[in-house]
């Protein structure tokens, strides 16, 4: 017997019942409205702060199954696209929601490669920024500013316009991530080098210094990529969700993404892996480890770099990045941080707190080990979140523009402060 796809809803102030339908396990907000809704009545509304179980969008760009453990963009598991598929790849298979031909690979990738040096005036901006300026401060305001030289950017419903702008992200993010580090370090900018791949001229723009051709160790260049890739998208986070709440009111994508920036600035989102590599080293050694556990079931500390929203299983994304970090430490030699998070790690899966709380190692457990292998600062490790998440940001976003159900985002509220109040003007109040 086929089930009926539907609720049904008894209002108990009035006795009135509704039958709602439900698609793909949801019910319509606006069905809901039609709860208890008079000529003088507001229908009943959903309250829902943070969103966390309700659904702004249908998508089909990434789909999670955090019970399982399960990421995949498009459809393809996450581990087959970092194991054999690069950055532009995903990138383009993100955006466009295909893997692309050869040509069409090609024609991408000389697009890309072609449009990563910036206008001149942009330096320009960089350089006015104080000399210990965040790199995430530059990098969203830097972002802002390329609306400005791209006015026909607004026209968001042109697809050459569209993809032109696309384009122009995906490939200047890396230079102004780049400039931003070397800002902070009172470096030379470096421009791009359109000889080497979307990964290596980014490690050639930080770290080139007065050699004439920076060539990069491959398995740092590999695992960049391994890493670009686990970052490129994570379906409605929060920066998602602001890409397409500010992408609502159909301003520019520039505008757009620098608020996907702005929102990956906050350490509730982007800061995680600096916040691991922080208690890593303030446990110091492997043997403290079992007293730093003790501490965490006590409830005087957290373990960082464990637990996650939606994952109640391993996340996909750190097995593949602790392989990457054998490879990086080969050449970097090894963080002697690992040791400690190894042995973390080893005594969580096993102890019952963890287990029966389902918390497992995310994203952002051994993330920050490689980034310090590759000499980062923290403050960077941000900025290497957003270069790739750009592709995820404008892949959410074109879903966004097309949606013909997608409306400009304004959410209810429940109003809680005063009423028809009589002003009294300061020259009586303050007598
Ligand atoms: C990511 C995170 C915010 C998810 O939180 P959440 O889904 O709201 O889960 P809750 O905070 O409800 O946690 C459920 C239980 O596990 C415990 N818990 C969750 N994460 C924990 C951690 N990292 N260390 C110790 N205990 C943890 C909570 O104390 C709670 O225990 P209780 O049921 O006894 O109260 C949380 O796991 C966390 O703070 N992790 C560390 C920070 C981190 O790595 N963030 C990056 C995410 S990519």
């Amino acid at each position: 017997m086929t089930q009926k796809q539907t609720l049904t809803v008894r209002d108990n102030r009035t006795g009135d019942e509704y039958e709602l339908d439900i698609t793909d396990g949801a019910i319509r907000a606006s069905d809901v409205g039609k709860i208890g809704k008079t000529e003088d009545e507001a229908g009943l509304a959903v309250y829902d702060p943070g969103f966390t179980n309700t659904a702004s969008t249908r998508s089909a760009v990434t789909f999670i199954d955090g019970d399982k453990g399960i990421l995949e963009y498009r459809g393809y598991p996450i581990e087959q696209l970092a194991e054999s598929s690069n950055f532009l790849e995903v990138a383009y298979l993100l955006i466009y929601g295909e893997l692309p031909t050869r040509e069409q690979y090609e024609r991408w990738e000389h697009e890309i490669t072609f449009h990563t040096f910036v206008h001149e005036d942009i330096k320009t901006v960089m350089r006015g920024f104080r000399y210990d300026a965040h790199p995430m401060g530059m990098l969203l305001s830097s972002v802002g500013a390329l609306s400005t030289f791209y006015p026909e950017a607004r026209n968001i419903t042109d697809e050459q316009i569209r993809h032109e702008q696309i384009v122009r992200l995906i490939a200047k993010m890396p230079t102004l991530g780049a400039w931003s580090f070397r800002h902070a370090q009172g470096k030379p900018y470096v421009y791009p080098d359109n000889d080497l791949s979307y990964a290596e001229n980014f490690l050639s723009m930080l770290f080139r210094m007065s050699e004439p051709k920076y060539e990069p160790d491959p398995r740092l260049t590999k695992a960049l990529e391994v890493l670009f890739i686990l970052h490129a998208d994570h379906e409605q986070n929060a920066s998602a969700n602001a890409v397409r709440s500010v992408g609502s009111t159909q301003v520019d994508p520039y505008s757009a993404v620098s608020a996907g920036i702005a929102a990956l600035f906050g350490p509730l989102h982007g800061g995680a892996n600096e916040a691991v590599l922080r208690m890593l080293k303030r446990i110091g050694s492997k043997e403290k480890v079992p007293a730093f556990i003790e501490g965490v079931k006590n409830g005087d500390e957290r373990l960082m770099g464990f637990g996650h929203r939606v994952y109640k299983n391993y996340d996909p994304r750190a097995k593949i990045i602790k392989k990457a970090c054998d490879e990086v430490f080969e050449v970097t030699g090894v963080n002697p941080l690992l040791e400690v998070a190894q042995e973390l790690e080893k005594i969580a899966l096993e102890d019952d707190y963890f287990v029966s709380r389902k918390l497992y190692p995310n994203v952002d457990f051994y993330s920050g080990l490689i980034y310090e292998a590759l000499q980062f600062p923290p403050e960077m490790f941000t900025v290497l979140f957003a270069i790739p998440r750009t592709a995820g940001w404008l892949a959410q976003w074109i879903e966004l523009v097309d949606d013909p159900e997608q409306k400009i985002a304004r959410p209810k509220q429940i109003y809680t402060g005063g009423r028809e109040l009589d002003f009294v003007p300061a020259s009586e109040r303050w007598k």
